[in-house]
């Protein structure tokens, strides 16, 4: 009894931990999102909640089938949300679709072969003037370097904002530059 309280707590405080990460996402609310790597959707769910309220919309795009699965079913009574299972560059996407894309804890798991194509092709989705964020751990053993992420976000495009770097966490904006007119 006394364990099944704490699990509970603990998966209270997780969730309450990830509605104030998207709370702070700084959204209005009627952006067209991306939630790449969107796991089981536990954070999606928060995205979901704030778009659902000013008429924004979500994709949710994950690699492992059984997360995709979960993510479904964690998200079936949003009409605004469409979830993705499969390799992002090869969805029916289409690119300069999107406000605002998330990136959290999903780079340092994406196989380094095919990490040069996922930043071009996450830069494509954004529309020009659009914001990606994205939140990665950093450790030696449980990371990826944030020399890396600059690296491959600026090659694809994107420029860097507000990065806060800490021994175990890298976390920034980037902008897609507005088309000159
Ligand atoms: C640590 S989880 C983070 C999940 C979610 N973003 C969150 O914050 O709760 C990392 C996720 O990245 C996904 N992933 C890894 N490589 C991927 C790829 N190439 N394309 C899409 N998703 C990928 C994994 O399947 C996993 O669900």
């Amino acid at each position: 009894m006394i364990r099944a309280k704490a699990f509970f707590s603990l998966s209270e405080r997780k969730r309450e931990r990830n509605r104030s990460f998207v709370s702070g996402l700084g959204l209005t609310g009627d952006e067209k999102a991306l939630d790449f790597g969107c796991g089981t959707g536990t954070t999606s769910e928060h995205l979901a909640s704030v778009l659902a309220q000013g008429g924004g919309h979500l994709t949710c795009v994950d690699i492992s089938r059984r997360r995709v699965r979960i993510a479904r079913k964690r998200l079936r009574h949003y009409a605004n949300v469409g979830v993705h299972l499969g390799h992002l560059p090869t969805l029916p996407i289409p690119d300069g679709e999107f406000d605002f894309v998330l990136v959290a804890a999903v780079l340092h798991e994406v196989k380094k072969a095919i990490r040069e194509e996922i930043a071009a092709s996450l830069a494509a989705k954004l529309k020009p003037g659009g914001r990606l964020v994205i939140v990665e751990p950093t450790g030696k053993r449980h990371g990826i370097p944030a020399q890396e992420i600059r690296a491959l976000l600026q090659n694809a495009g994107l420029e860097e904002e507000s990065p806060q770097l800490s021994e175990t966490r890298y976390r920034a904006t980037y902008t897609k530059p507005a088309r000159e007119v």
